[in-house]
């Protein structure tokens, strides 16, 4: 079953916001989800009121079985499991560095839960470590946030030569804009320009809300105290031209809709 890993070096890009939120319609779609929190931030933990399993950490994912499987949380959503996340998991990289062939443990580790969920969801840190080549063996999917800016562009770009030199490449690869501020000329400009050759990108994009910025009070998905609103309902977009194109199609370019912006 799809383990989709949401992915980028680049911090603050809104990877957390979309894991949630997407973990959040995958679960309302009945289809079994499980987020699992990678971050030593701890905030997709946090978004979800669990309280973490302090004392195992990282550790949890390293030895793998009844380990993992006891550290599983329901959240208050049917069908949406978490996997938490705490400090100790600033050491996963150390953990992984010291055990023989660490890079594929964390595949190892979610393989027996792959016959539990329809959806994996992995809510990833902003780093490029060990940790990150688990993320990507470990992933059939990556959904990459991009902010419509020149640096964003640039460490997008970074990040799939990254993929590609590290022989990655073969996973479906998506990204979408996130945070986009349709008044700017540079988000509409780069946007455009973007839509019309790079295929990885969604149509749909996530705009900067103070919605989907109220999260952090209510500790809620948008999706679940304001279903109406402009965030809940790109996410639910996006979501919907996830499921529609899984894999996303490498002959298709998404038209610009300038007038939407
Ligand atoms: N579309 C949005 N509109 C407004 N605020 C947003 C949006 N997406 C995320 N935020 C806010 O921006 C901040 C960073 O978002 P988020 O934590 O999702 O990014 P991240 O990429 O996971 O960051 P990190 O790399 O630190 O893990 C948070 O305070 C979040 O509430
Ligand atoms: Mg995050």
């Amino acid at each position: 079953m799809p383990t989709l890993a949401i992915f980028h070096t680049k911090g603050g890009v809104g990877k957390t916001a979309a894991a949630v939120n997407l973990a959040y319609l995958a679960a309302q779609s009945d289809a079994p989800t499980l987020l699992c929190d990678l971050d030593p931030q701890g905030s997709a933990t946090f978004y979800f009121r669990v309280k973490p399993h302090v004392q195992a950490g990282a550790k949890v994912i390293t030895r793998g079985g009844k380990h993992l499987t006891q550290s599983i949380k329901e959240t208050d959503y049917e069908g949406l499991d978490l996997l938490p996340s705490d400090v100790s998991y600033r050491h996963f990289s150390l953990a992984l560095d010291k055990i023989k062939g660490g890079k594929k443990r964390l595949q190892e580790s979610l393989a027996p839960l792959q016959a539990l969920y329809t959806y994996i969801v992995l809510d990833c840190p902003p780093t490029l470590s060990l940790l990150t080549e688990s993320i990507l063996t470990a992933a059939d999917n990556l959904l990459i946030p991009v902010v419509p800016t020149t640096l964003s562009m640039r460490a997008y770009a970074q990040l799939l030569a990254f993929v590609y030199d590290q022989h990655y490449g073969d996973r479906p690869i998506t990204a979408f804009f996130s945070m986009v501020e349709r008044s700017k000329t540079l988000h509409r400009t780069v946007m455009q320009e973007t839509l019309g050759h790079d295929h990885r990108f969604l149509k749909s994009f996530i705009p900067y809300t103070a919605d989907i910025e109220k999260m952090g009070l209510r500790r809620e998905p948008v999706g679940a105290f304001a279903p109406h609103s402009p965030g809940a309902l790109a996410y639910a977009a996006l979501w919907q031209e996830l499921q529609s194109g899984w894999l996303p199609n490498p002959s298709l370019q998404h038209p610009m809709e300038t007038e939407s912006l």
